[in-house]
């Protein structure tokens, strides 16, 4: 091992992602999580799609030293969900509707629509005080950006805040989104072009927000956080056989009491390898007055046959090919 390489093997080993050589790389449940650069990823709120054999990771941009009039989507790319790359901000945007100062721009999710080969980003816009409520909507013919900002809504004519990302196995794309007026959340289509919001396909009376949805060996999982804000509650889940409903009633994902250790939801994603399908719980621990230190909490799920569990937090590793996902204690 020359000096470089061992100073570089020192640097990741502390770094938290890096394992001895061949070893798998470890997720660490609310700890800093160094990119290929050593800095935290700031991907909050954020979402995962993949194209080819890579996951690109879109989320919230709120490293010290932005500029305070414009809001900032990262981007992240890695092979193993584990160690991250930063591809730069896919979106660097300033006020595009007047929504004044300390407008917002968050939960960023983007659709990769195959017919039209453009990306599409999806993202919670409103003003300081939450109530233009809105999506907005940039366009990308290049996964990692830049964005380009094309309009923003209300979709089918409601208010949204918190948006959700689902895609079916038949590829299917879905925006679930928080309907407060309505005390729900939505799942509802994007058109063909991804370009709008086309149909409800589920309206789930639950005051939700933080929604993610997950289908699973033939039953569909959908979870969602209470309305607290930045502060934790115990997040839930509810199961149905089609996307349509029924859906049951909601239970705790976690022990009430630990306020999903912390944690507030953001995504499910589902990894489905050679022997095993793993599906991990996405979350945010938020630090409202030092967002860039905001943590995540990733964990796989005990998921199966109408239950689902998450785990006390604790390192774990994920093999993408096999499929596989371990807890080391
Ligand atoms: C939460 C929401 C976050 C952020 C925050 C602002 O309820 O999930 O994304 O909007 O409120 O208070």
């Amino acid at each position: 091992m020359t000096r470089n390489t061992l100073c570089l093997s020192i640097a990741l080993l502390a770094s938290g992602t890096a394992s001895p050589a061949g070893a798998p790389p470890v997720v660490r449940p609310g700890e800093i999580w160094p990119d290929d650069r050593g800095q935290h990823i700031q991907a909050h709120g954020g979402g995962i799609m993949k194209v080819g054999r890579t996951y690109y990771w879109f989320g919230e941009q709120r490293r010290q030293g932005l500029d305070p009039g414009r809001r900032y989507v990262s981007c992240y790319s890695s092979k193993d969900l584990v160690r991250w790359k930063f591809r730069g901000d896919a979106v660097d945007l300033a006020d595009p509707e007047q929504l004044g100062p300390r407008w917002v721009l968050e939960r960023p999710k983007v659709f990769h629509n195959r017919k039209s080969k453009q990306f599409v980003m999806y993202a919670h816009l409103d003003d300081a005080r939450y109530k233009a409520a809105r999506v907005a909507v940039l366009v990308s013919g290049k996964v990692t950006g830049p964005y380009r900002y094309v309009k923003s809504f209300r979709p089918l004519g409601r208010e949204s805040r918190d948006i959700g990302q689902f895609i079916d196995d038949d590829g299917s794309a879905y925006l679930i989104f928080e309907d407060r007026p309505l005390k729900g959340f939505h799942i509802a289509k994007l058109s063909d072009d991804y370009m709008d919001v086309e149909k409800d396909v589920a309206v789930i009376r639950a005051p939700l927000e933080g929604g993610a949805v997950v289908h699973f060996e033939g039953l569909y999982y959908a979870i969602g956080s209470a309305l607290t804000g930045w502060n934790p509650n115990p997040n839930k889940y509810a199961t149905a056989e089609k996307l349509e409903g029924p859906w049951s009633e909601f239970k705790d994902i976690a022990p009430p009491e630990t306020r999903t250790y912390g944690s507030q939801s953001t995504m499910m994603l589902k990894v489905a390898g050679k022997r095993a399908t793993t599906v991990i719980f996405m979350a945010d621990i938020w630090k409202p007055k030092t967002q860039w230190d905001s943590r995540y909490l990733w964990m796989p799920l005990e998921i199966g046959r109408g239950k689902l569990w998450l785990p006390e937090p604790s390192p774990w590793t994920l093999d993408v090919k096999s499929g596989r996902a371990e807890i080391l204690k």
